[in-house]
């Protein structure tokens, strides 16, 4: 197994009291990025192959009809992708990028190990030209402590994980790209569109109940994170459509009347019906895509989607280079 380098800022007593008060508000949530343990980057990946969630086969779709163009687009030499999980798409993207190369450096950048580990087994044995770099760290935190280089890079954020940032964090996220981007460099960001309810409502709430595991692990990472008392059994998978906002709403609902232990050793009683904010999910229209890409300082190249118009790609370029 090759060796996973680690990044990370680390700010393990700041968070602990983050966690505090994510639970004390009136309106609770966690952070997502505690959704991706190694079950939970395990139960991802089964998310992504049932029926309803059409995310994922939507924008293998596009990339594999596109991908050659993306890479002669972009000239890349290097791949650097964020919130890489097990890196199953870019294979094809990989592939064009030998192909225009003598080799291939690709970053694989997660913060869960378990992703970094399955994206390397997807990859290790498509050539020995390609050299393969795994790196822990949070993208929240740590993008500009990431080393740069020489060669044209192709930073990819795939999987509309986008969407799981309210609009400050994401134009925060993007102009975090935008000011490490070179003039060589470009971006590939995969978005959701917005379409019917219906369909959007189905991607996260599958007949299997998948989606319901992933969401209540979140309570088992945090349990073993900071010693906490959460039983996932005592809490209910609630994924909804917010049409105003244009964002699946992920929670979940108590069932019973519950006490937690907080790590200030305070007690905090949450009642039936109390809901925990575990993740959003946008879903964008042109309108708010350009508006997001103008305060953030990038530039759309192109735009790749399918017949459905369900799901895009889109190549960027940093402003400050035009
Ligand atoms: N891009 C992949 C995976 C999307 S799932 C795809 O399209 O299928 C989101 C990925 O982002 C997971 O692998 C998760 O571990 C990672 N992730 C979530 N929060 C993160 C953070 N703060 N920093 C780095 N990676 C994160
Ligand atoms: C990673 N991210 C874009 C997924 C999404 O669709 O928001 C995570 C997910 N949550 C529930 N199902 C899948």
């Amino acid at each position: 197994m090759r060796k996973i380098e680690s990044i990370s800022s680390g700010r393990v007593s700041k968070n602990k009291e983050n966690i505090i008060s994510l639970l004390k508000n009136k309106n609770k949530s966690l952070p997502t990025k505690y959704l991706y343990d190694d079950l939970g980057s395990k139960l991802f990946e089964e998310i992504c192959d049932t029926e309803e969630y059409y995310l994922t086969r939507t924008e293998k779709e596009i990339i594999d009809q596109y991908s050659m163009d993306i890479i002669d687009t972009s000239c890349a030499q290097e791949i650097f992708e964020l919130g890489s999980g097990s890196s199953k798409k870019t294979k094809r993207l990989i592939l064009n990028a030998l192909e225009n190369n003598d080799n291939v450096t690709y970053f694989s950048f997660d913060i869960s190990a378990k992703a970094l580990k399955m994206s390397y087994n997807q990859l290790r044995k498509i050539s020995n030209k390609l050299h393969i770099r795994l790196i822990k760290g949070d993208f929240n935190n740590d993008l500009n402590i990431l080393s740069s280089s020489k060669k044209n890079r192709l930073y990819m954020f795939l999987g509309s994980t986008i969407g799981n940032f309210d609009d400050i964090q994401a134009k925060k996220f993007l102009s975090d790209i935008s000011n490490i981007m070179k003039e060589n460099d470009s971006f590939l960001l995969g978005v959701d569109r917005v379409k019917d309810e219906k369909i959007i409502k189905m991607a996260y709430n599958d007949k299997k109940g998948i989606t319901g595991k992933f969401n209540k692990n979140i309570l088992n990472v945090v349990n073993k994170e900071y010693k906490l008392n959460f039983n996932e059994n005592n809490f209910a998978h609630n994924a909804k459509y917010n049409l105003q906002k244009s964002q699946i709403e992920m929670y979940l609902e108590a069932i019973t009347q519950q006490s937690i232990i907080l790590p200030n050793k305070e007690s905090l009683d949450i009642n039936i019906g109390e809901k925990i904010l575990t993740e959003i999910s946008r879903k964008f229209s042109e309108k708010t895509l350009k508006m997001l890409f103008n305060k953030s300082a990038l530039v759309p190249i192109k735009c790749y989607t399918d017949k459905k118009n369900y799901f895009s790609l889109y190549l960027l370029k940093a402003k400050k280079y035009f």
